[in-house]
């Protein structure tokens, strides 16, 4: 086992260093950005229903939910085409409307969730077209579905999805793109632009994953909080999600997520000197709506761990910890900003002692309801 983890002291932290090769392992023979090229080969037969479709519904689980979120934000900017994106036990349940033709993308790292293969069976009953976004090669929702997307991550060993949610949204970004393309929603110049800016996406983490020790540090102080508050929004608010929900997972620490602007409707009651808030509160669009989120909890004394982008002036003035990452266009940004988030949950709960690849309750593959 000492061999299998390559010299770290546990899968999750091998699986986390592994991200600048497995999201490339992911882009390789699809993307060539120089040459303006972009193919997914596994969706050929359906390509056109996906790029005509009225809308799409997303269905997964967990962390694969939260990379839905994301390829929320990106179909409907990029293709314009309205989403969905459904927690896959509760579309099962609910009666929903789907009609012939509907487009489903089902997301599961594992390819056996049980919850997202019966959603995926229902939605195929009424004549849905079901697109895979699965990790594991030959999986059951590899088969039942009518075409997809390998993430090509390699094999994910820690119950705490890491290096498979950066492949998400490394294929889900590709597949956005093809759309958008094909549709002609997004300005040629700006769809080559994005292309150039994926191919950089590796180096990126790699630049990221440099901040292991100042991550380090800052979960040194930290580790004893009893809850933890994630902020973020647009296409940071799903990050906020996945980092808390990493923290829960594996230190087993109380930690929400919420979208920085829904904070005034509940969670800044809770906020008081003991409340550590973690920002993802890197450069786009939302930024100065961030920044006064960020001044409303320092106004009420809350501790701020921000996550920043490279060379920010304004937020280091206000936030206790800023965490620096290199910049990239917004809709890329989850896969750089998400990694500081990944290494806070790893260190805070190696530092309080609990199991991080096997956490208590939870396995990495649930195929019972
Ligand atoms: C379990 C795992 C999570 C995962 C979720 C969905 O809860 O512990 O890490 O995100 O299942 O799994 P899937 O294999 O469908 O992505």
């Amino acid at each position: 086992e000492a061999i299998e983890k390559g010299g770290f002291d546990h899968f999750m932290l091998k699986e986390i260093f592994e991200q600048p090769r497995s999201i490339a392992d992911c882009l390789r023979g699809r993307l060539k950005a120089d040459e303006g090229y972009l193919k997914l080969g596994g969706i050929r037969e359906y390509a056109n229903r996906l790029e005509n479709a009225d809308r799409i519904i997303i269905v997964a689980c967990g962390t694969s939910w939260h990379a839905g979120m994301v390829a929320e934000y990106l179909f409907e900017e990029f293709c314009r085409i309205p989403v969905e994106v459904e927690y896959a036990s509760e579309f099962r349940y609910r009666n929903p409307v789907i009609k012939e033709g509907d487009v489903v993308i089902a997301i599961s790292q594992s390819g056996e969730t049980a919850d997202t293969m019966a959603a995926i069976e229902l939605a195929k009953s009424k004549g849905a077209i079901i697109f895979g976004v699965c990790n594991v090669v030959g999986s059951s929702i590899s088969r039942i579905t009518h075409e997809g997307a390998y993430t090509h991550a390699g094999p994910e060993i820690g119950v705490a999805s890491t290096k498979a949610f950066t492949a998400q949204l490394t294929v889900l970004a590709m597949m956005a793109l093809q759309v958008a393309f094909k549709r002609g929603t997004l300005p040629l110049t700006q769809y080559n632009q994005m292309l150039i800016e994926l191919e950089t996406i590796p180096s990126k983490v790699e630049k990221a994953l440099q901040l292991n020790d100042q991550v380090k540090y800052i979960s040194e102080l930290f580790k004893d909080a009893r809850n933890f508050l994630y902020l973020g929004r647009g296409y940071n608010f799903p990050v906020a999600l996945e980092g808390a929900l990493k923290l829960k997972e594996i230190s087993y620490i109380h930690a929400e997520g919420y979208p920085a602007a829904e904070m005034k409707h509940g969670p800044i009651a809770l906020i008081d000197e003991e409340m550590p808030v973690v920002f993802i509160a890197t450069r786009d669009k939302s930024y100065e709506k961030i920044v006064s989120n960020i001044q409303e909890v320092r106004a009420r004394k809350g501790r701020v761990i921000a996550i920043v982008t490279e060379g920010d002036t304004v937020i280091p003035e206000m936030a206790e910890f800023v965490i620096e990452v290199p910049a990239t266009h917004e809709a890329l940004m989850p896969l750089v900003s998400v990694i500081p988030l990944q290494l806070l949950s790893y260190h805070i709960a190696v530092m309080r002692g609990c199991n991080v690849d096997q956490p208590r309750n939870l396995a990495k593959s649930v195929t019972v309801e």
